[in-house]
């Protein structure tokens, strides 16, 4: 059995590169992705719901979190990946969303058009975009929808973080109404023990 001290020692160790690791990400995205953080557009993101419970900011960040993480695992296993494009492509891959209720008629034309919009707000904030970041942006939605498939790994990355965060964004908030129903629940239990007494 291991003793106390000894285990105290690995959580600090494991906790020391965790947050090694979160301050190298959060430095690849200051340094990466200042034009867009430094942005209006990513202010709006913070004030606009987006998968149920999230918002698109920090989706946004969520993705471009995953993202230079799966980067760095990639460059361990000496697969070249552009870390700039990535971060500038998953920080702005869904701002073509903003206002979403003024641009678009239905949910399906915003899944549909948004990444072209996307594009725009890029151009319009990035003063010297990576190449290949278009594309990413152009075709993050993949493989859902009609998007086309990334034609670069840089794209593969983002579309797997994006649909990695999609999908923790909706079970987290099935989570949430899960718990809302239990407690609606609960309470009608109590309702009906007060009525039986
Ligand atoms: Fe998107
Ligand atoms: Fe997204």
């Amino acid at each position: 059995m291991r003793t106390p001290y000894y285990e105290s020692t690995i959580h600090r160790q494991i906790r020391e590169k965790r947050e090694n690791r979160k301050d190298r990400i959060k430095g690849d995205l200051m340094r990466y992705g200042s034009d867009v953080l430094k942005s209006e557009e990513i202010k709006q993101a913070f004030e606009q719901t987006h998968h149920q419970w999230s918002t698109v900011g920090e989706h946004t960040v969520r993705v471009a979190f995953s993202s230079v993480m799966i980067c760095y695992a990639l460059r361990k296993l000496n697969i070249k990946v552009s870390i700039p494009a990535v971060v500038v492509g998953a920080l702005c891959h869904d701002l073509g969303i903003l206002g979403r209720s003024e641009k678009f008629s239905s949910a399906k034309e915003c899944s549909r058009e948004h990444p072209k919009e996307s594009v725009e707000v890029a151009r319009e904030i990035v003063s010297d975009m990576p190449e290949g970041t278009e594309d990413i942006i152009e075709r993050h939605m993949w493989p859902a929808g009609e998007s086309e498939a990334p034609n670069s790994i840089e794209g593969v990355v983002v579309s797997v973080a994006d649909k990695y965060s999609a999908v923790k964004d909706i079970v987290k908030g099935s989570e949430v109404k899960n718990t809302g129903v239990k407690n609606y629940l609960r309470g009608e239990k109590q309702k009906i023990a007060d009525k039986i007494k």
